[in-house]
């Protein structure tokens, strides 16, 4: 791409829908020179030591908020971490006089995951800090989908005309809502497969297309995202698919499937349910990037702290 007219100019990294397709190749050009740095001896640029983050956690995460808090520690911030479960938020303090708080003792970056969408923009209005969105109910995941491209870039450098399935509980995930938006953006196809009971129509609005049959999707795809059944967020019952074992049977990836068609790469957010979404060997096996994923996570996290904190690109 050519940037010489090109300038990073987000203030904030509240969901992919707000960056532009030259906004997304900056993050993950800048990504590529921090993956390098991970891989040295000693992995650490201290790039960000005169910064103080807030790590706001509402929800429980486990490689997400490790991600970030390693992204921060080797680029030298101060972090704070702030977990619902150990707060004041559990007496009955409001977000905002929270947020407030934490505010008054001079901060330059808040990350935050919340299980209410639109927190992060709320935020915006509150502080006067960087804002980072690591997941807002079931609206969007920014930093989930650049890592996702970041990895299907090391694979498939260019992404225009690539297709990518996306299977699982598409009605109550973050993680795709972004990925879509991301994905069209660098002109990659996308097709949603799942129940019909836990497909949004919003999907199609976004440019992606529904399909209900595994083999087919499958067979179609260069890359083969599988997602959670996300039962925290699904409210009135479970009565939306018969039962996990019957899920496993019609969607989930099994080995037979890596035999029968043999291009297609595996990827999952995590954290994964062996048994569910595929098969506990497919998870293991050669052609699924999922720890990659994590590695790159963090490369991707530190190139989104880097430039939000004012820094021009390195290399
Ligand atoms: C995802 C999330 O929390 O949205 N996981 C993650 O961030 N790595 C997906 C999930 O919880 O299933």
């Amino acid at each position: 791409m050519d940037q010489t007219d090109y300038k990073f100019k987000q203030k904030h990294l509240l969901g992919l829908a707000d960056y532009s397709a030259e906004d997304i190749h900056y993050v993950l050009e800048q990504a590529k020179t921090f993956r390098e740095v991970l891989d040295r001896p000693v992995p650490k640029v201290p790039t960000l030591r005169d910064k103080t983050i807030v790590n706001l956690f509402y929800e429980n995460s486990t490689r997400t908020r490790l991600s970030f808090e390693l992204a921060q520690k080797r680029m030298g911030a101060d972090v704070v971490n702030f977990s619902a479960g150990t707060s004041s938020a559990k007496k009955g303090e409001s977000l905002k006089d929270t947020i407030r708080n934490i505010s008054s003792m001079k901060i330059d970056m808040v990350v935050s995951r919340h299980e209410s969408p639109g927190v992060p923009h709320f935020l915006t209005r509150c502080v006067d800090a960087a804002i980072i969105n690591a997941g807002d109910g079931a609206h969007e995941h920014p930093t989930q989908a650049l890592l996702d491209m970041f990895t299907m870039k090391q694979i498939h450098s260019d992404l225009k005309g690539k297709k990518v399935a996306i299977i699982g509980d598409i009605s109550h995930s973050r993680v795709v809502r972004s990925n879509i938006v991301g994905l069209k953006k660098l002109g990659a196809e996308v097709v949603v497969c799942g129940p019909k009971s836990l497909m949004p129509v919003f999907v199609e609005t976004l440019g992606a297309s529904i399909s209900y049959n595994i083999d087919e999707t499958l067979a179609w795809c260069d890359i083969a995202m599988a997602l959670r059944i996300q039962m925290e967020r699904i409210t009135g019952g479970t009565d939306l698919f018969p039962s996990l074992r019957e899920y496993h049977e019609t969607f989930g990836i099994k080995m037979s499937h890596l035999e029968k068609y043999p291009d297609f790469m595996v990827m999952h957010p995590g954290p994964i349910n062996r048994g569910v979404e595929m098969e506990s060997l497919v998870a293991d096996s050669d052609r699924a990037v999922i720890l990659n994923q994590v590695t790159n996570g963090v490369a991707v996290r530190m190139a989104i702290l880097y430039l939000l904190s004012g820094g021009s690109r390195m290399s």
